[in-house]
């Protein structure tokens, strides 16, 4: 990036007001009262591991140029912190809930340490195993020998972050519980702000620079996985993308959307990355039956107004189910019953 590149983001404003989230007026007596859907469960515990993570994505970050920009780090620590109380704010909503796995000791008040959930914090890491580790050299080298590598990183955060608020939106939408609403709205406006940096960045470092672009087009279309992938299994990431976005032709527009504003980042045109996703999802659920939750359908028959590929897509297309009970909330498919006939958008 140039002197004269300008970054569209109030920096000092941001780090000003940057502060944990704030949960205190959210009613969690309210909380047992409603019922939470075995999906929601789902996307629940994915959420709070994934939040949870985001300080290991800071040591990817870390390795590149970006340790060397004063206002990148300095978003990077606000950043980090705010997330962690995102994490701990899922963490929170389950336990009043009435969901702890693990069952974690309390203080003589009754009340949980700080962090929550860290066995099962330690646990999620420890099995990413030394490949995850090594997945640092990447970064380190690539920023090392390109100066447009933190472009990269920076396009990808905007795209976690997009997707993630999107996520939430979409969990709104498809969750009854009023307080989870209010709880989701609340994170919702911090992962707008996190999304306004890494874009501002991104757009800062892309525009007029053909040479960044092509590296990140490059690489987002060889290497980029939705957020969580890597942490989480395929079968989980699946689950999560059919849940929140293949119901209803609401969650295939909020995907359409969702790429339609990564690709005004210059040099990102036609991508179309959240719709490969959702595409790849609901073809691996078609192929192997109960994958990802989603049990088995007659197909539903073709539009005969629709294009020809469109109807041959139609009837080889999977009829979902809601995923079923899990009894740690993330391992979809696997055990359990109850389900709620949906049908998928394509
Ligand atoms: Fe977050
Ligand atoms: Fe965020």
């Amino acid at each position: 990036m140039t002197d004269t590149q300008t970054i569209d983001f109030d920096i000092d404003r941001y780090l000003r007001n940057s502060k944990k989230l704030d949960l205190s007026r959210l009613p969690w007596a309210e909380i047992p009262n409603h019922p939470l859907a075995d999906g929601d469960l789902m996307c629940m515990h994915y959420m709070m591991d994934i939040e949870t993570h985001t300080v290991i994505y800071l040591r990817d970050l870390l390795a590149t140029r970006a340790a060397h920009d004063p206002q990148a780090t300095a978003f990077l620590a606000c950043w980090v912190y705010e997330e962690l109380w995102h994490g701990e704010a899922f963490s929170a909503f389950l336990r009043a809930y009435g969901i702890e796995v693990p069952a974690e000791p309390k203080l003589p008040d009754g009340s949980t340490p700080l962090p929550t959930r860290p066995r099962r914090t330690a646990q999620l890491r420890e099995q990413l195993g030394v490949g995850h580790r090594l997945a640092l050299i990447p970064s380190l080298l690539g920023s090392a020998v390109m100066r447009d590598f933190i472009a990269l990183h920076m396009t990808w955060g905007a795209i976690n972050e997009l997707s993630t608020l999107t996520g939430y939106y979409q969990l709104i939408r498809r969750s009854e519980h009023p307080v989870l609403h209010q709880m989701l709205r609340r994170v919702i406006q911090d992962e707008r702000r996190h999304f306004a940096f890494y874009r501002a960045q991104a757009k800062a470092r892309l525009a007029g620079n053909r040479r960044a672009q092509r590296l990140v087009r490059w690489a987002l279309r060889r290497l980029w996985t939705p957020v969580g992938a890597g942490v989480k299994s395929d079968e989980e990431v699946d689950a999560l993308v059919l849940y929140l976005f293949a119901d209803a032709p609401e969650g295939r527009q909020a995907i359409r959307e969702l790429d339609a504003t990564i690709e005004d980042i210059p040099g990102l045109r036609g991508l179309g990355l959240m719709q490969g996703v959702l595409d790849r999802a609901l073809e691996r659920a078609r192929r192997k039956p109960g994958w990802a939750g989603m049990a088995p359908m007659p197909a539903p028959a073709p539009d005969p107004a629709a294009p020809r590929a469109a109807r041959e897509g139609a009837a080889a297309r999977p009829t979902a189910a809601g995923p079923r009970r899990a009894a740690n909330g993330d391992r979809p498919g696997l055990a359990g019953s109850e389900q709620t006939t949906i049908e998928p958008i394509a």
